[in-house]
C-alpha cells in the first residue's frame, strides 16, 4: 500500500511551491494560510508572504498592521495574529532557528496537532502522521470505519489510525501523498475509485460505502446574525472604526454598527436614528449575505448624509491602506463603482 500510494503521489502530484522546500519556516507559512483555505485562494497570498517576508525573522519584525493588511482576504484573522506571535517567539526564545521537532511546535500560538505534525514531518521527516479533512476521509474509506470526523473523540481515533498507517520510512511523502489522495482523488462526493493507488485495498469500494463514510454526526444550521452599517461620509472622510474584543473580525475597520436581532425594515432605520444621534431617517442603501463556518452575517447598508456626532472620521485618502472585512470592502467599492 505504501509504495503504490508513493508511485501514485510521484506521478500526480500537483506542483505546489511549498512542496518544493524543506524550509520549515515556507512550509509553516503555507500550513497556516492553508488552514481554512482552498490552494488555489492561497496560493497568491504565499506567494507575496514568501517575498515580502523570506524569513522568520522578516515576519518578526515587521509592523502588525503590514501584516493585516497582507492578510486582508483570507478570513478568519486570528491566523494572522498568532502568525506573529509564534514569528516573534521563534525570533526571541528559539534565537531565529525554527523549532524541529512536533513538541516543540505545537508549543507556539496557531499550531495545534495538525500543524505542528505537518511542520516536522515536511520538514524535519519526523515520523508523525498528520490528520486532517483529507486523512480522515481516505482512512475512513480504506478501512471502513466510522469513527465521526466532526467530533473530538473520533478525530481522537482518526490521529491514531493516521499513526498508525503512516510510512516510518518517509513520513513527509507519505503525508503528502494521503492529502494529495484526498484532494484528488478520494473526494467528498463521487470519488474516482479508478484511478485509486488504494482501490485494491478500500473497504468501502468493496462494501459500496463510499457514500456514507466519512460519518458526519452533523452540525447545527449556522445562526443568523443581522449586521446594520451606517455609511456616513462628510468632507471627504468617512466614519470608520477598528473593532475590538474577541469576536469576527478582530481588529479590522469597519463603518458604525448596529446589531440588532431585526432585517431591513422601517423601524430598523428609527433605531440607527436614535443610537447614532441622526436629526434624520438614514436610507437603506442594500443587503448581502456573508456565510461563516458556523455563522450567516446578514449585512444592512445604511447611507446618512449627516455627521454621526462622537464617531471617528478617517481621510477617504486613507481607506486604501486600511484592513476591511471583505463583504464591508466589496460593498464600499460598489457604492463608490
Ligand atoms: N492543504 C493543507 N496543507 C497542504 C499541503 N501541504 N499541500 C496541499 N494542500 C494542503
Amino acid at each position: 500500500m505504501h509504495r503504490a500510494l508513493l508511485e501514485w503521489y510521484a506521478a500526480h502530484a500537483r506542483d505546489l511551491p511549498w512542496r518544493r522546500t524543506k524550509d520549515p519556516y515556507l512550509i509553516w507559512l503555507s500550513e497556516i494560510i492553508l488552514q481554512q483555505t482552498r490552494v488555489e485562494q492561497g496560493l497568491p497570498y504565499y506567494q507575496r508572504f514568501v517575498q515580502r517576508f523570506p524569513d522568520v525573522e522578516a515576519l518578526a519584525s515587521a509592523p502588525d498592521s503590514e501584516v493585516m493588511k497582507l492578510w486582508e482576504g483570507l478570513g478568519y484573522y486570528r491566523r494572522a495574529e498568532n502568525m506573529l506571535r509564534a514569528a516573534r517567539e521563534i525570533k526571541e526564545k528559539y534565537k531565529g532557528r525554527f523549532p524541529s521537532t512536533f513538541d516543540e511546535l505545537i508549543k507556539l500560538p496557531g499550531i495545534g496537532p495538525y500543524t505542528a505534525a505537518a511542520v516536522a514531518s515536511f520538514a524535519f521527516d519526523e515520523p508523525v502522521a498528520v490528520t486532517d479533512g483529507n486523512v480522515m476521509r481516505v482512512l475512513s474509506r480504506l478501512i471502513g470505519k466510522a469513527f465521526p470526523v466532526d467530533h473530538a473523540p473520533g478525530i481522537k481515533q482518526w490521529r491514531a489510525q493516521a499513526q498508525n498507517f503512516l510510512n516510518r520510512q518517509a513520513p513527509a511523502l507519505h503525508n503528502q501523498a494521503v492529502m494529495e489522495l484526498g484532494a484528488l482523488v478520494c473526494t467528498p462526493q463521487n470519488p474516482s475509485c479508478d484511478k485509486c493507488p488504494l482501490a485494491a485495498w478500500c473497504t468501502a469500494r468493496r462494501e459500496n460505502r463510499t457514500g456514507e463514510l466519512p460519518l458526519r454526526k452533523g452540525k447545527k444550521k449556522p445562526g443568523i446574525r443581522p449586521m446594520h452599517y451606517l455609511i456616513s461620509v462628510r468632507n471627504g472622510q468617512v466614519a470608520l472604526r477598528q473593532r475590538r474584543g474577541q469576536d469576527i473580525w478582530r481588529r479590522l475597520y469597519e463603518f458604525p454598527l448596529w446589531e440588532g436581532r431585526e432585517k431591513g425594515s422601517r423601524r430598523t432605520g428609527k433605531k440607527l436614528k436614535e443610537i447614532f444621534g441622526l436629526k434624520e431617517m438614514p436610507l437603506f442603501l442594500g443587503h448581502t449575505v456573508h456565510l461563516l463556518t458556523h455563522r450567516k452575517l446578514e449585512l444592512y447598508f445604511w447611507y446618512t448624509p449627516e455627521e454621526i456626532p462622537d464617531f471617528p472620521y478617517i481621510p477617504l485618502s486613507q481607506m486604501h491602506e486600511l484592513s476591511l472585512p471583505v463583504p464591508l470592502r466589496r460593498a464600499w467599492e460598489e457604492l463608490n463603482t
